[in-house]
């Protein structure tokens, strides 16, 4: 059977976890030679580890702009090239209105708004004409969760990078598209700061609210994004996928 992604070159930030890794194995089952970044090195190498071929781990934050020259330094290094870019390292914590500290704002729009950035300016002079960009966004920019604010905030700001990416790039002819994932649990959920309880009654909350009547998977996920990075999506341009069971189109 012929690989959606063979001999492609891709970068998935935030490889080392959740939707991230669950992209990057099915990147590499279709034939893709796949970087993955994180900050911390113990998840990268287990990342790694599992994945076992075609994949490598480079320890960068996406917030941090020397980190973000390493890595392209490397990338050009060792493939000379990028097709792929998947922008998918974020964080989100909950902070109610009213107890919004500036270091949580800071945190949360460095990380996911200006990291997702400068990830995408930085990797353009590695990518050729026809190259595909994904920015991971949320259903979380247009359906309010109590507490998540500054999160959706930035996911809306992703999702406005890519309508305006589209443009920027017409005469490069690469393709800028959002995945707007629903509620699908993660390692990232551990964030919240929940206990056991608190967690499931999270999610049977949310699952209520889906027309399936339950949650994603990571893999889920990743199956719509191999979509948008592979020429199976070659005249789909500036859109936002909703991956999320149906719970932000009612
Ligand atoms: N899960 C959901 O329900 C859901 C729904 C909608 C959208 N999303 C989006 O999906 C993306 C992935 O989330 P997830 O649920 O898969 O979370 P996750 O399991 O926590 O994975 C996040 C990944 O991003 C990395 N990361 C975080 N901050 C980073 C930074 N500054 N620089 C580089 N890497 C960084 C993490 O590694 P380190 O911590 O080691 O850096 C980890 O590999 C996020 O953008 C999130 O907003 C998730």
């Amino acid at each position: 059977m012929s690989q959606k992604l063979s001999g492609k070159v891709a970068l998935v930030t935030g490889g080392s976890s959740g939707i991230g890794l669950a992209t990057t194995k099915r990147f590499v089952a279709e034939g893709a030679y796949v970087f993955i970044t994180g900050r911390r090195q113990t998840e990268l190498d287990a990342a790694v580890n599992e994945i076992g071929n075609n994949v490598i781990g480079i320890q960068s934050d996406v917030s941090n702009l020397a980190d973000l020259d390493r890595l392209y330094a490397t990338i050009e290094q060792k493939q000379g090239h990028l097709d792929v870019v998947f922008a998918n390292a974020g964080v989100g914590q909950p902070r109610a209105l009213g107890s919004i500290t500036e270091e949580h704002f800071d945190k949360t729009f460095n990380i996911n708004v200006k990291g997702l950035l400068f990830t995408v300016q930085k990797a353009l002079p590695l990518m050729p004409e026809g190259a595909a960009i994904i920015l991971n966004a949320s259903t979380a920019s247009i359906v309010g969760t109590k507490a998540f604010s500054v999160y959706g905030a930035t996911k809306a700001a992703v999702r406005a990078f890519a309508r305006y990416w589209t443009l920027d790039l017409k005469e490069r002819k690469i393709r800028v598209n959002a995945i707007s994932p629903g509620t699908t649990p993660t390692p990232g959920y551990d964030q919240f700061g929940f206990n056991e309880e608190q967690a499931k009654e999270f999610v049977e909350s949310q699952a209520k609210n889906i027309p399936l009547g339950r949650v994603g998977t990571p893999d889920e996920i990743a199956k719509a994004v191999v979509f948008l990075a592979s020429d199976d999506s070659s005249f789909v341009n500036g859109i936002e996928l909703f991956v999320d069971g149906g719970m932000a189109q009612i």
